[in-house]
């Protein structure tokens, strides 16, 4: 049994929970949109063909905020393809992943979707193939309310009022080798810079996402990011950090390094943005848009990726997820959290089959991958600011990260509810961990009002369409509140969620 601490004070605040950090990703990709989203015919799906199994699915996730169309798909993609009566609607290759994309589901359809699954649209332009005035396009179709050809063209297609779509990127991953367009640093932040000046003028207010480098591990990581900003600072309000987990030899204790390692990423992207910002003697700060994080190795190479001809709704990157990607996934929700002075929006990629957090079957059921239970339990309990978490634990040697600690954590206050959230990941393999909490500036008389763990004997345990819930979460038996605190005893890899509320707040949900 190893012992650790964690100090939070209730004025001792990161920052406020910006919801939109508990974010997906819908991109045009295998199965994630065709027999995820949307399947006329199944049984479940509602008139539109949209499956009501995946909506109830994305509304217990607690998703907030979903980007789309993509991903690599959008640097290829013709937004006017996806819109207007089906039959009419063009069949292309899909240059990105090889396959056949039938644009029986496009801009109308995904904001449809957002409407019923009750998340907010974060929508891409594409700047690969494309440029500045097909963006411009996009956003009238989507923003303008009407009396011009291609609002008028929303409207024809059924939607009177216009979409309202606020937050936008500008491309996707444009640094890449493998993206279809790439530029350099220097090319693309002047056009996001053109394009950013262009959109504002149809919608004013915007929230304009830049595209920083792809992985951090790309040799041109940190010079993109300072060039690009040097081209579109004044034009942009965010950044985006994408940032995939791997363990590719098969080492749980390397594997969660890789939670360090993101913060250290988003750290790192932040201080750059802000010696951007010196250098122009600038007091803005750019915001952080984690827009693609996940575990993704297993299913990343080969068949999983690319499929000889160009297949309909192949299967591809369908990673499963076991029961340590959910623990990595947990490790990575307090790092978002605890770094909410700067990330404003994340997205996991992705929502659905397609390095998913929920499974299809065509024609059949969905269920939960175990990556869902951590983000969803998050979701639902993060609420108000986010408390710095001050931890006293052992630390152990790691290649990714030289000191990781055996606890990590987070924590939230809601001060109109007065409930006080805490997330602990236990690193530690094969110790159980006595962890005690002190809650400072609190009312003492915290009561503990939900507890849960979630914990397997197999690192490998996975979520499959007949055992889909070998992973899930379990209510805690260990936990203990009192004298101004808790006492928790965390088994060994496992992750856990604690909520306290003062007596005298507890009518006040
Ligand atoms: O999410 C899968 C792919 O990963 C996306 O299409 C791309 O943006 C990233 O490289």
């Amino acid at each position: 049994m190893i012992r650790t601490r964690l100090t939070l004070d209730r004025d001792f605040v990161i920052g406020e929970l910006d919801r939109r950090i508990f974010g997906a990703f819908v991109e045009h990709l295998g199965r994630c949109v065709y027999t995820g989203l949307y399947e006329p015919g199944h049984p479940d799906a509602d008139a539109q063909g949209l499956r009501r199994d995946v909506l109830a699915l994305t509304r217990e996730l607690g998703a907030t905020i979903v980007r789309y169309p993509g991903g690599n798909f959008l640097s290829g993609y013709r937004w006017e393809d996806g819109v207007g009566p089906r039959a009419q609607r063009p069949v292309r290759l899909d240059l990105a992943w090889h396959s056949t994309e039938s644009n029986q589901f496009g801009t109308d359809e995904f904001i449809a979707w957002c409407r019923a699954a009750s998340v907010e649209p974060m929508m891409a332009v594409n700047l690969g193939t494309r440029g500045a005035d097909d963006a411009r396009g996009l956003i009238e179709y989507c923003n303008h309310p009407g009396g011009t050809a291609l609002s008028d063209q929303r409207r024809r297609h059924g939607s009177e009022a216009p979409h309202g779509v606020r937050s936008w990127c500008l491309g996707n991953e444009m640094d890449a080798p493998w993206q279809i367009g790439q530029k350099t640093a220097a090319e693309y932040g002047r056009l996001a810079r053109d394009t950013a000046q262009l959109l504002r003028r149809v919608s004013p207010h915007l929230q304009l996402t830049a595209c920083g480098s792809s992985n951090r591990d790309l040799p041109t990581f940190g010079a993109w990011e300072y060039e690009v900003l040097e081209q579109c600072f004044d034009d942009v309000d965010l950044l985006s950090v994408h940032a995939y987990f791997e363990n590719p030899h098969a080492d749980t204790w390397e594997f969660l390094g890789n939670i360090d390692r993101m913060d250290m990423h988003i750290r790192e992207v932040a201080a750059i943005a802000d010696a951007v910002a010196a250098r122009r003697h600038s007091r803005k700060r750019i915001m952080l848009a984690v827009d693609e994080w996940n575990i993704w190795y297993k299913a990343r190479h080969g068949a999983h990726a690319h499929q000889p001809g160009w297949p309909r709704t192949p299967r591809l990157i369908e990673e499963v997820y076991n029961f340590e990607d959910a623990l990595a996934a947990g490790g990575a929700l307090s790092v978002l959290m605890n770094n909410a002075d700067r990330v404003r929006v994340a997205c996991l990629a992705q929502l659905v089959n397609a390095i998913g957090a929920i499974r299809t079957e065509p024609g059949g059921p969905a269920w939960r991958q175990t990556i869902f239970h951590p983000f969803a339990l998050a979701a639902r309990h993060a609420r108000g600011q986010v408390l710095r978490p001050v931890i006293d634990s052992p630390t152990r040697y790691g290649v990714l990260h030289p000191e990781m600690a055996y606890l990590v954590a987070s924590a939230t206050h809601d001060p109109a509810s007065g409930r006080t959230a805490i997330f602990a990941l236990n690193r530690h393999l094969s110790e159980a961990q006595e962890l005690q909490v002190e809650l400072r500036g609190m009312d003492p008389r915290q009561q503990l009002i939900d507890a849960h763990e979630l914990f397997h004997l197999d690192m490998n345990a996975a979520n499959t369409v007949h055992a889909p819930d070998t992973v899930a979460p379990r209510p805690h038996r260990e936990v203990r509140a009192g004298d101004g605190g808790l006492r928790a005893r965390l088994k060994p890899g496992s992750w856990n969620v604690f909520v306290l509320q003062a007596p005298s707040s507890a009518m006040n949900p």
